[in-house]
């Protein structure tokens, strides 16, 4: 701090001399770190140093390893002989501590020999022969020294890529697991045979080309069909667009799948590139495929026959290759039979068809489905909702669901959103329409359209679990409950446990 500022050149000591290590000049960037048992040439070497370093100074190595240790060290220079630790040892010592310091080797021998391998493998950067050339041994440092620095910032700049790619990497790899997490057949619920028999299919065609036509009612999960399908093919990296076939006039449908030229109508300012050509090489899905306009079917057969399209407004046809997976509720035969759907492109479509079976030919995947939907809401919503009491899990298995998984899903959410901080879903909290109510039985005079399950022993067992959950719920304990149904209590007690139904679960008293 209060060093005197030698002048350039001059050898002579400094006086005081400095028994204890000090820095030397405070302000300049880089510490150096002299160790040497002889006072003098620590004098001289922070004298020649000391104007452009922070110089600190040790007898023995360490003391030394002290300061290295407490300061920002960028160069070491030690002696070879000292007592106690050697240089080299005390070098070695550096090395584990920091190996990107610079570490130089004063030696008052002309024999280096016994150094040079230490230099060879790079433990030392260079030795300095006693006697030594002020002038020589300031560039020998400052070079040392840029050394150092690109080293630093190379180290730090390779560092820095190494997180980024490493952010990146995670990054992608997290992409990549949701894409597949949420279209994945994994992600695609069903244990049911019926479900199966729809994954071994999937499974199949979405190692080829095929156009593939998936039906089925509403809400059953056919864009979800699609997209696996997509995700587990060859296509995988390409892209996947749908378009709802049935959201737009015909003209703006057009547009949309086929791109349009600049001026070809009022409005089209630019030119736009169709869904088609965006998925070139990837996946189109054509959702509600069967609310296409005549028009609209000669064109998508076109593109089925010639893999072309003509962009409106254009005389030129460009080709494409493009997967194309078609989804409809309708029934298309029906729809053939009435002449509103072309019969040739019906048949071009349906190359392998998919039939996605309705929520309540499966019903033995609902409570899974039912679970995995809980979870994410929970996730969403932030609730701890712990799963579903057997009440409510019968009333869920046993409904009609007709809008299928996705009514499902609504209902789930809805139940959700609703929660207070019950632990579990019970009966009460499902929507009044699921709960029971004779309403919600059908009459005794169905007709086939109204049977939603064929099993009738299973039939038999979903209507007296939502007809005993309804009475209990209506008339608010198990013996009115019991009169309501014409049965005796204990019966009603009997048929309770055998059909899990537990009094807390149904709100009985
Ligand atoms: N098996 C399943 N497992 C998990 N989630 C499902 C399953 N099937 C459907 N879903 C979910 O249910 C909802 C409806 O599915 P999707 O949109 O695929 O049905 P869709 O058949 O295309 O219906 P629509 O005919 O009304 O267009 C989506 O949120 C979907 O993720
Ligand atoms: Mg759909």
């Amino acid at each position: 701090m209060d060093e005197p500022g030698p002048p350039a050149g001059d050898e002579a000591p400094p006086s005081p001399p400095t028994p204890t290590p000090t820095p030397s000049a405070p302000d300049t960037p880089y510490g150096i770190l002299i160790v040497d048992d002889e006072e003098a040439i620590l004098e001289s070497l922070e004298f020649t140093l000391g104007t452009e370093y922070r110089v600190f100074t040790a007898h023995d190595g360490r003391t030394g390893l002290e300061i290295f240790d407490r300061e920002d060290i960028a160069l070491v220079i030690a002696d070879q002989n000292m007592p106690g630790m050697t240089g080299v040892e005390f070098l070695e010592k550096v090395i584990e501590r920091d190996p990107r310091a610079i570490r130089m080797m004063l030696t008052g021998y002309a024999d280096i020999s016994s150094l040079a391998r230490a230099v060879n493998t790079g433990r030392i950067y260079r030795y300095i022969t006693k006697p030594w050339e002020p002038d020589e041994l300031r560039i020998n440092v400052k070079r040392a020294l840029e050394s150092y620095a690109l080293s630093s910032e190379n180290s730090a700049l390779a560092g820095a890529l190494a997180e980024a790619n490493e952010r990146l990497r995670a990054e992608n790899l997290y992409l990549r697991q949701e894409v597949e997490r949420r279209y994945s057949f994994e992600g695609i619920i069903g244990e049911s045979p019926a479900m199966q028999r729809v994954f071994e299919v999937m499974k199949k065609v979405a190692e080829t080309d095929a156009t593939v036509l998936i039906t089925g009612e509403t809400g059953t999960g056919k864009e979800l069909v699609a997209r696996a399908i997509h995700y587990a093919g060859t296509r995988r990296e390409q892209h996947f667009v749908a378009q709802n076939c049935g959201a737009l006039p015909d003209t703006l449908l057009e547009s949309e799948l086929f791109g349009h030229r600049r001026g070809a109508f009022t409005g089209a300012n630019a030119d736009k590139k169709g869904l088609f050509e965006v998925a070139d090489r990837g996946t189109i899905f054509l959702d509600e495929i069967g609310e296409t306009e005549p028009g609209m079917q000669v064109r998508l057969l076109r593109v089925l026959q010639e893999g072309e399209i003509r962009p409106i407004g254009s005389s030129n046809t460009l080709h494409v290759d493009v997967r194309v997976l078609a989804a409809t509720n309708r029934d298309l035969e029906t729809l053939v039979a009435e002449e509103r759907f072309r019969e040739d492109l019906f048949y071009r479509l349906r190359v392998v068809e998919i039939k996605v079976p309705p929520l309540r030919e499966r019903r033995s995947d609902i409570p899974a489905i039912a679970h995995f939907f809980l979870e994410k809401s929970n996730a969403r919503m932030g609730r701890k909702l712990g799963g579903f009491s057997n009440a409510a899990m019968d009333l869920l298995t046993a409904c009609p669901w007709r809008g299928n998984v996705r009514e499902l899903e609504n209902e789930i959410e809805r139940v959700v959103v609703l929660a207070g901080d019950e632990p579990q879903v019970s009966v009460e909290m499902l929507s009044s329409n699921l709960r029971g109510g004779s309403a919600d039985v059908p009459a005794a005079t169905a007709d086939d359209a109204e049977i939603e399950d064929w099993n009738l022993n299973l039939s038999v067992d979903n209507m007296k679990r939502r007809m005993i959950v309804a009475a209990i719920r209506e008339t608010g304990s198990k013996t009115r409950a019991a009169e309501r149904l014409g049965i005796p209590r204990q019966s009603l007690q009997k048929m309770m446990k055998r059909l899990g139904l537990t009094d807390e679960a149904v709100g009985a008293s």
